[in-house]
């Protein structure tokens, strides 16, 4: 790393003949974005932000609120100013992508109060190409130790009303339907959509993160954050009026303060993604750039697959988790079929939910603490003879920890629980965190939860153990730094379609999701219905997406683990399954094609494994014909192409299951316009032709 003197030699110049410094910038390496520092009339600490010389975030104030004693926000002075550049390339174990480019300069302002106490923080900013981040660094001093932060008061402080994609503030789920308004109109309490879930934490007026946004002139923004650790998650507060929007912590019944720290810490990076193209905030590696390296080393024990389950089936009725009830769904013989389905069908793991007991008192029940134990399976369920069969199959099992949210049995069960998982090869989890936090009064999203899913990250990973966890935190790139934390929850996901009374979610909302929650993580959304209307299960009802979309998905939404949800006798005979057979999960490359927030989207991605490409696009309620240029693919390479899309007459609602299956040349010259139905999409498989 080489250090980046001229923007501090700059400002010492402008200036000299002021005594004190009180202004620094810095700029991203193409010098797009500049942020500006500054301390104000009021000796606030403030920043702003230009976007090619326009102002997009306007002076924005920084500063915290503490318990017992005075705020941190003002009668600042500048200590020391100093600038660096930074540039590495570094490797995905897996990923979206092998290589990741990571460009930026920074700038360190140390800051002190004028008073007595003298209190310090440093705010350190890196400015990329695809956008911001900074984050607040408190140093080792004499008047600061232990701190009860009440509140952190970072401003961002719009320059126009936006129209925005947002889901409410929630303490507790971001399982939401996303709303798209003007800035102006964002009112998360009323607008909650929060069907089918009792409890609901909305506080204030604020709206989780990421949160994307779109401008007059077409630029994309969208603010979230980077290493939650040891923090609360961050709300963003909304104030309709003058456009601005506040930073809210989430908190705890238990404590009047937010958070609880120790002097010296970090906090996480606060981010502004900045794109010019919707498609290109798909492409920005911002949130996982700015977090540290893999601290895991080896992790050749985990590999990508598509997976089945015992899991659709008890989302439509058609089984159980408990056993009481006569109909329960993971029983020895039925894991079984579901592996040699699995092992036909080039699937590597069957994920198997409601095998352990406890299930009989699990949700809604106050004294659930203890209820599972995560190591004794139902009387109908030989755990080891069903892992022995997948070993001789060559299919893994995929281990499930529902906790019922009742988080400190699951801490103390987690040696033993790991251990067992160990002992048995199974080296994935699924978590979940269904229900109130026990013990009470604590927040899905609060200090206290965010350290306990770091904490099991950490501690599944002794035990060779990722985790894919359900009514997870927010993903903040993590996945750097701990790999085995694999894919999460953290969305209203496919499930939502079994059995929401509003009906499930709408074909907008995965064209939304793509330009919003997926800028944080992988997603474990759970694709491939094929029984789009599942009738004779459940008649309200339906998976308000096309066939086509469905396949597409594998594609456009990544995870590392990808689930191929339907029941297993809803594939058998399709020909549209042999993409799902086909198409990979782990990625060389990633190619953004075309998007507009909320509408569609297309993304082509190269398999890490081969040299075969797959595309997906999928559409909102609206039809429309994308124009694919493959121009990406290798060229003097003619391509095998299957192209699975909308029938003619498709349609989400009347005839969402109609599919036309095309075999298709296609190289690196070939232009091509696909129709897609309402909620419809297509997918295409390319494999080059070595004859
Ligand atoms: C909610 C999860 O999202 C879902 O996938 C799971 O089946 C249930 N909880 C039961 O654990
Ligand atoms: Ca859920």
């Amino acid at each position: 790393m080489k250090y980046f003197n001229f923007l501090t030699l700059l400002f010492i110049g402008l200036f000299a003949s002021c005594t004190k410094v009180e202004n620094a910038s810095v700029q991203s390496p193409n010098g797009h974005i500049n942020i500006a520092f500054k301390i104000n009339a009021e000796g606030e600490a403030t920043y702003q932000v230009f976007y090619k010389d326009e102002l997009i975030i306007k002076p924005s104030s920084l500063g915290f609120e503490f318990e017992e004693q005075q705020p941190l926000n003002g009668k600042f002075e500048i200590i020391s100013i100093s600038g660096s550049t930074f540039n590495e390339t570094w490797k995905m174990r897996w990923g979206e992508q092998f290589e990741v480019e990571n460009s930026y300069n920074k700038l360190v302002v140390k800051l002190q109060e004028k008073n007595d106490k003298k209190r310090k923080v440093n705010l350190v900013f890196k400015a990329s190409d695809d956008g911001i981040g900074f984050r607040y660094e408190f140093p080792e001093q004499r008047n600061l130790k232990d701190v009860l932060i009440a509140e952190e008061n970072t401003e961002f402080n719009l320059t126009e009303d936006y129209t925005v994609w947002w889901i409410p503030g929630d303490w507790d789920i971001y399982e939401h339907l996303y709303n798209t308004t003007k800035f102006s109109e964002i009112d998360a309490k009323s607008k909650a959509n929060h069907a089918n879930l009792a409890q609901t934490s909305i506080p204030n007026n604020a709206v989780n993160t990421p949160v994307t946004m779109r401008g007059k002139s077409g630029l994309h923004l969208s603010f979230h954050e980077a290493a939650l650790v040891d923090y609360s998650g961050m709300t963003l507060g909304v104030d309709t009026e003058n456009l601005k929007m506040k930073s809210i912590l989430v908190g705890s019944d238990n404590t009047s303060y937010k958070v609880k720290k120790t002097v010296p810490f970090k906090t996480p990076w606060r981010t502004i993604q900045i794109a010019e193209k919707a498609t290109d905030l798909i492409d920005s590696k911002l949130i996982l750039n700015l977090n540290e390296p893999n601290r895991l080393g080896d992790l050749s024990w985990f590999k990508p697959t598509k997976y089945t389950g015992i899991w659709w089936e008890m989302h439509l009725g058609k089984s159980t988790w408990d056993m009481a009830s006569g109909k329960h769904g993971a029983t020895t013989e039925n894991a079984k079929r579901f592996i040699d389905f699995s092992a036909k069908h080039n699937i590597g793991a069957v994920l198997i939910e409601g095998w352990n007991t406890g299930w009989e008192h699990w949700i809604g029940f106050e004294d659930r603490e203890g209820v599972f134990d995560f190591v004794t399976p139902y009387s109908d369920y030989d755990l080891n003879e069903v892992v022995a069969y997948g070993k001789q199959k060559g299919v893994n099992i995929i281990m499930h920890h529902e906790t019922s949210a009742a988080t400190e049995t699951y801490t103390k069960q987690q040696d033993t629980a790991f251990a067992l998982m160990e002992s048995l090869g199974i080296h994935t989890v699924k978590t979940g965190y269904v229900g109130k936090i026990l013990p009470k009064g604590e927040y899905h999203h609060g200090q206290y939860m965010v350290n306990h899913y770091n904490n099991t990250v950490e501690k599944a990973a002794k035990y060779k153990v990722a985790i894919n966890a359900h009514e997870p935190i927010k993903a903040t790139g993590l996945r750097r730094t701990f790999p085995n934390t694999i894919s999460r929850e953290g969305l209203r996901g496919q499930e939502f379609n079994a059995w929401a009374s509003d009906g499930g979610n709408p074909p907008e909302h995965l064209p939304i999701v793509a330009f919003t929650r997926m800028l944080a993580g992988p997603i474990d959304y759970t694709p491939g219905i094929f029984n789009i209307q599942f009738n004779e299960y459940k008649k309200e009802n339906q998976v308000n997406t096309t066939l086509a979309h469905q396949l597409a998905l594998y594609v456009v939404i990544y995870s590392p683990v990808q689930m191929v949800a339907d029941l297993i006798e809803h594939y058998q005979g399709n020909p549209a399954f042999q993409f799902i057979e086909d198409v990979a999960v782990d990625w060389q490359k990633t190619e953004v094609l075309n998007g507009e927030v909320g509408e569609y989207v297309t993304i082509a991605r190269k398999d890490r494994n081969s040299e075969n490409w797959f595309v997906g696009g999928i559409t909102d309620e609206n039809k429309r014909t994308v124009e694919l240029d493959f121009s990406f693919l290798s060229p003097n390479t003619t391509y095998e192409a299957i192209l699975y899309k909308d029938g003619e007459n498709a349609h989400y609602k009347t005839n969402p299951t109609s599919i036309k299956i095309e075999k298709l040349t296609i190289t690196n010259t070939t232009k091509l316009n696909v129709k897609l139905a309402e909620g419809g999409g297509f997918a295409i498989s390319l494999k080059p032709n070595t004859k």
